[in-house]
């Protein structure tokens, strides 16, 4: 009997299936993985009996992996519908850049339906957590044994026979990314660590921990941490990873909600603390319906002359050049329309809302990362940061609203103009500044 099987197109599929498979084996489940070349030219017959006997099926679904399904006698295709017609608990874990079809055969025509995890790079190990979560009979409890954060999942998999050089390279972007990123924000977090004793940090909106670990956490400075998320995957991970119950602590909250303010005198409580005297919010106001309530409640808990960094994003800074048939623009004013990107000119607001709330000494300290002597791979990564994701976003809008015939318009016309973005944005005279804003003030 077999805990999961997992199913993968091995062009692209090949890498992350072997990921899944070592990392749900170090949890101790028995896990199948056709590595053998079983399923290369027929669909043989004991694969039946192998998903019969299994209690979940997991299918990986790269780009493209679904497009010959059209096919009679398609294994993955096989795979797909013996387990639906099997009544298999069914975890499709969608990579960056899959999109289903626009037909798929008959007897797979629910395959959608299915409850499945969008699998993103950053946060990879938080959704192989998600992934966990959804599959029937399988315990969670993160054992110390498994494989930690996704970094080191990344890391790990540089060791991997099975590893191939596009994984490599997405290693790589990832990395870029990171420093791009870095480069933009890195100094004001050094800025005010550099200024400050000692750092009593609430971190809104803190994810997985990994984001203020990473900007003040080798410094020595770090003494105590409060971080809200909305996210219990997120909060557990943050506490196992960056936890300690005396001074850092994780929890799950909605900023949004009556009782932010108890949340947050519990915390202070919990760990020993009346003040803090930094907070950090960091890419989280643009989700909010509120964000002027949100920034008066929690000035109360900031000492007196401590700061406040705010980082957001503004499309309306966005500035593309030359863009003569409107490309840019057009993919830009699509991102605007998805609702899981939030409120994209929320950058603009920060300033007066600031100023509303009663902080003083505010600072833009930084507006936009651009293209300027960026080589190719840097572009690269830069063109993903933003434009990467809005197929995935613009695709869910169209499965949320298939009502909407302006989304699957959107979709179908971002599809067919991706790589010609891509590639004007390889062009060496051209110009990209993308939005990002980081803000500092005091109370
Ligand atoms: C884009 S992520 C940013 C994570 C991290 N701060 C960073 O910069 O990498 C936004 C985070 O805010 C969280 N979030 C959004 N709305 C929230 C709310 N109302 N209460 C608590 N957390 C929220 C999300 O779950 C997500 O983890």
């Amino acid at each position: 009997m077999y805990d999961i099987f997992i199913s993968y197109r091995r062009e692209n599929g090949a890498m992350t299936a072997r990921l899944l498979y070592d990392r749900f084996t170090d949890m101790g489940l028995n896990v199948f993985l056709d590595l053998e070349e079983l399923s290369s030219g027929h669909f043989d017959i004991a694969l039946y009996q192998i998903i019969e006997e299994s209690k979940n099926v997991v299918v990986v679904l790269s780009p493209n992996s679904l497009d010959r399904c059209v096919n009679d006698g398609d294994w993955l295709r096989n795979e797909v519908v013996h387990a639906m017609q099997c009544n298999k608990n069914i975890v499709p874990f969608m990579l960056r850049g899959f999109s289903f079809p626009d037909t798929l055969p008959e007897d797979m025509k629910d395959f959608h339906t299915y409850n499945a995890v969008k699998v993103s790079p950053e946060y990879f190990d938080a959704s192989i957590e998600k992934l966990a979560s959804l599959l029937k009979d399988v315990a969670i409890e993160n054992n110390e044994d498994s494989k930690p954060a996704s970094e080191s999942v990344i890391k790990d998999s540089f060791s991997n026979k099975y590893f191939t050089s596009e994984d490599r390279k997405e290693v790589r972007r990832l990395k870029i990314q990171r420093e791009l990123i870095a480069g933009f924000d890195n100094p004001t977090y050094k800025y005010v660590e550099s200024i400050c004793d000692e750092l009593r940090v609430l971190d809104i909106g803190s994810n997985d921990g990994d984001y203020i670990f990473g900007k003040f956490g080798s410094s020595g400075k770090l003494k105590k941490l409060v971080g809200l998320e909305y996210d219990k995957t997120a909060v557990e991970k943050a506490n196992k990873n960056h936890g300690d119950d005396e001074n850092f602590r994780f929890y799950q909250a909605d900023v949004e909600s009556d009782t932010l303010a108890d949340t947050i005198e519990d915390a202070m409580e919990d760990i020993g603390i009346d003040s803090f005297n930094v907070i950090n919010i960091s890419m989280v106001l643009l989700h909010l319906d509120n964000p002027y309530r949100l920034l008066k409640t929690i000035r109360k808990y900031l000492q007196k002359d401590g700061y406040i960094i705010i980082k957001d994003i503004d499309d309306g800074f966005n500035v593309a050049y030359p863009d003569p048939d409107g490309l840019f623009a057009k993919a830009v004013k699509i991102c605007s329309k998805c609702e899981e990107s939030g409120f994209r000119y929320s950058g603009r607001r920060i300033f007066t809302l600031l100023e509303q709330t009663g902080y003083r000494d505010i600072t833009l300290q930084n507006c936009g990362i651009n293209t300027i002597n960026m080589d190719y791979d840097q572009r690269e990564a830069f063109f993903n940061i933003y434009f990467g994701f809005i197929i995935d976003d613009i695709r869910d809008m169209t499965e949320k609203h298939p009502e909407v015939k302006e989304y699957m318009e959107d979709y179908q016309w971002y599809k067919d103009s991706y790589e010609k973005l891509e590639s004007m944005f390889q062009i060496k005279e051209f110009f990209f500044s993308l939005g990002f804003m980081i803000y500092l003030a005091k109370k």
